[in-house]
């Protein structure tokens, strides 16, 4: 008796999962490749080069990201969680087809390479592979992988090869306690950042850019 009446359980809970599955999949849009090339064409070039890879090392390289991070930091500059005076407008103008549009076609381009700063490496690369103990900082290879290219499903970026000017410029606004937004996802990078000082900020944005030539 009591076997049977966990396996209707188990029976249950399968089937409620499916639905959670199927209900998800009908949220999400998916993304014309060529629509998304189209609009990055003709708006966002300008800044983040044609095919995702900003020549200007302000602005990120777009390149290669996962889909899903790009449009999680597009809603993001949408409802005000990531505060962009550029970013707010530009994605402003989007609807949710052409967040899912523009996510496919810069997800499937080639992230250029970048040259490391040799002076820095050695500090940049230890922060990365072991983090720092003495402050409780996690490695960044834990989150964003041995190779730096992240974890799509839980929304860790792909930092290989990014301009260190611009990784440098993430860190130090959350150094300074600027945080995107106040939910846990936005907490975590937001700690990073402030268990790190200046120095070993511009050590590590200096080996990131440089991560895809490190074999
Ligand atoms: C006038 C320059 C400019 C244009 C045009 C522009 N961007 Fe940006 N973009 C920026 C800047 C500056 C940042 C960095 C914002 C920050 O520091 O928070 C950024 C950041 C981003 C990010 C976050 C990347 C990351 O690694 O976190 C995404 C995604 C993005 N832009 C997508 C787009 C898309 C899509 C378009 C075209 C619809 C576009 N941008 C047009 C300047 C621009
Ligand atoms: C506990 C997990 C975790 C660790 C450890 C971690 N990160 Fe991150 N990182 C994140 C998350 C989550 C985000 C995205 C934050 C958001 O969307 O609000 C992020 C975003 C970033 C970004 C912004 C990328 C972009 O283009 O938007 C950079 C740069 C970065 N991390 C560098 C580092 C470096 C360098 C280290 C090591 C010193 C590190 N991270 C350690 C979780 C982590």
């Amino acid at each position: 008796m009591i076997t049977s009446c966990r396996m209707w359980v188990t029976v249950l809970a399968v089937g409620l999962a499916a639905v959670a599955t199927s209900a998800q999949a009908a949220d999400k849009l998916v993304g014309n490749v060529d629509a998304g090339h189209a609009q990055v064409a003709s708006v966002c070039a300008a800044c983040h080069g044609a095919d995702g890879n900003s020549v200007d090392p302000q602005y990120p390289k777009l390149a290669g990201q996962h889909a899903a991070y790009i449009e999680h930091q597009l809603e993001s500059f949408q409802k005000g969680r990531r505060a962009n005076s550029i970013m707010s407008g530009m994605a402003g103008m989007l609807s949710k087809q052409g967040i899912a549009d523009v996510a496919a076609y810069l997800s499937q381009q080639k992230t250029s390479p970048g040259p490391a700063d040799t002076d820095q490496v050695a500090l940049g690369k230890s922060i990365y592979d072991d983090g720092i103990a003495a402050v409780g900082l996690p490695s960044c290879e834990s989150c964003h992988g041995p190779k730096g290219l992240g974890d799509s499903a839980k929304l860790y970026p792909v930092i290989a090869g990014q301009h260190a000017q611009y990784v440098e410029q993430v860190l130090t606004g959350w150094h300074n306690g600027k945080a995107w937004g106040d939910g846990p996802h936005a907490k975590l990078a937001l700690s990073v950042g402030q268990k790190l000082t200046v120095a070993q900020i511009h050590a590590i944005a200096a080996y990131v850019q440089g991560m895809n030539a490190v074999k």
